[in-house]
């Protein structure tokens, strides 16, 4: 008889595709997942620590876990909270029975049968990348092309928890991919914490190709219309991939540049490793390119250095390129990174600043979502929604809502543009 797994996963792209992991792993020892927490009899968690507030809502969440879970019932924490707080989770939460860091996620079959196990290794080594099949999504399949950080930003956490970047090799990716295509994926999502930095480093000596050409290389598969990926550096934005970005009809024309702070100044501190006039250029350059170009982006706010003229620059640069979508936040020290002990900005003046920044950036985004009024977007549909609804992503990457049925999943549409939201666009189909 089957077993059943309660999985939650937090935090980014890359935590969903190692949650996916972790399910194909334990489908291998006859898991079956369940939403029903009750019931579970492996119950497990799949952290991000990237801000202190998810880390701090990890121990109130695993011990109200504790309270309803059946008798004889596990549970494990995984992922970047587990590498970056390893054993002193089994201290502050005695009834956990393993923790798997980010990066030795494919221990998860060992774990579940080695009381206390701890794993927070942050070595890499191919032979473990071999997992098995499972995607959530039949439509979408999400593909990791490198694994680590080598970037040095001074408020991130994310090296220490993913380890040194390394490429995965070109085989492995076009494998993956092809397969997903064969299961009907009709698009394919690279993951990585610096994908444009792809092919610098491989673990053995492999056939060395950089991303762009590795993004040639996935259009080529049948299949597959639609390449996405998450998330370039902005640092390594060089011409050749300004040019394959925009010329390669498959490559869906959304970008995510993430920005983080808009003064050259408060660039430098964080050690981005580009300035503002950088930034500046190739986002423009890109819409130069791409006439209908989505670029989305994150920016911390209230970084310890910044004062009322850096955060102007981020205004200005948000002005200019007036980004489809931020993800903003208030800077959150981190244990153990550069930044971790610099004397905080008045968190008064970082709301304040939060709030203008999202305020301006709103009243751009309902001047754009206005403008896509009696548009035609083609929308490849993905998701079942309320009220007979189906939603799905345009090329650019808006998020579009039609009256339908499940006929429409997995298929490519024509949408005429009626009416518009802040965050949705609702149509009809035209073919
Ligand atoms: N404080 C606030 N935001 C952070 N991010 C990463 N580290 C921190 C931090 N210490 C944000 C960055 C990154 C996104 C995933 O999270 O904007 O791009
Ligand atoms: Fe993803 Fe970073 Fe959070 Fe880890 S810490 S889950 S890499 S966002």
């Amino acid at each position: 008889m089957s077993k059943l797994l309660f999985i939650q996963t937090l935090g980014c792209a890359m935590n969903v595709r190692d949650s996916e992991h972790i399910i194909a792993e334990l489908k291998k020892q006859d898991y079956e997942i369940t939403q029903n927490l009750e019931n579970a009899d492996l119950i497990l968690i799949n952290t991000c620590s990237v801000r202190e507030k998810p880390v701090h809502k990890l121990f109130s969440e695993i011990g109200a876990f504790d309270k309803v879970r059946k008798k004889g019932s596990k549970i494990g924490v995984c992922g970047c909270t587990a590498s970056h707080l390893g054993s002193e989770i089994f201290k502050k939460a005695p009834f956990v029975d393993f923790v798997l860091g980010a990066r030795s996620v494919s221990k998860i079959g060992v774990a579940i049968n080695s009381p206390k196990f701890i794993s927070t290794d942050i070595n890499y080594d191919e032979s473990e990348y071999a997992f098995g099949e499972f995607r959530t999504s039949p439509y979408k399949a999400f593909v990791n092309i490198m694994i680590g950080c080598d970037k040095k930003c001074s408020y991130c956490i994310v090296p220490q928890t993913r380890g040194d970047e390394i490429s995965i090799p070109v085989q492995i990716i076009l494998n993956e991919a092809k397969k997903a295509a064969q299961n009907g994926a009709k698009e394919i999502f690279l993951l990585g914490q610096n994908v444009n930095n792809y092919g610098k480093r491989f673990s053995n000596s492999h056939e060395k190709i950089d991303f762009s050409d590795l993004l040639n290389r996935l259009s080529e598969i049948s299949g597959i219309q639609r390449i996405r990926f998450t998330s370039p550096h902005p640092l390594h934005m060089d011409d050749k991939f300004l040019r394959t970005f925009a010329e390669n009809p498959k490559i869906c024309k959304s970008i995510h540049m993430p920005l983080q702070s808009g003064s050259t100044k408060v660039l430098r501190d964080m050690k981005r490793g580009y300035t503002k006039e950088w930034y500046l250029d190739r986002a423009l350059r890109l819409r130069e390119l791409c006439p209908n170009l989505n670029i989305s982006t994150d920016i911390i706010v209230a970084y310890p250095t910044e004062n009322d003229e850096d955060f102007n620059d981020t205004m200005e640069v948000v002005g200019k390129v007036r980004f489809e979508q931020i993800f903003s936040f208030k800077f959150s020290p981190r244990p153990l990174t550069p930044a971790a002990n610099l004397p905080l900005i008045d968190d008064k003046i970082a709301s304040k600043r939060l709030t203008h920044l999202q305020s301006f950036h709103n009243e751009i985004l309902d001047e754009i979502m206005a403008e896509q009024n009696g548009k035609i977007h083609e929308v490849y549909f993905e998701e079942l929604r309320e009220n007979g609804q189906v939603a799905g992503r345009s090329f650019s990457n808006f998020l579009v809502s039609v009256n339908g049925s499940e006929e429409l999943l997995g298929k490519t549409k024509k949408v005429l543009i009626e009416k518009t939201q802040r965050m949705v666009l609702y149509g009809r189909v035209t073919d």
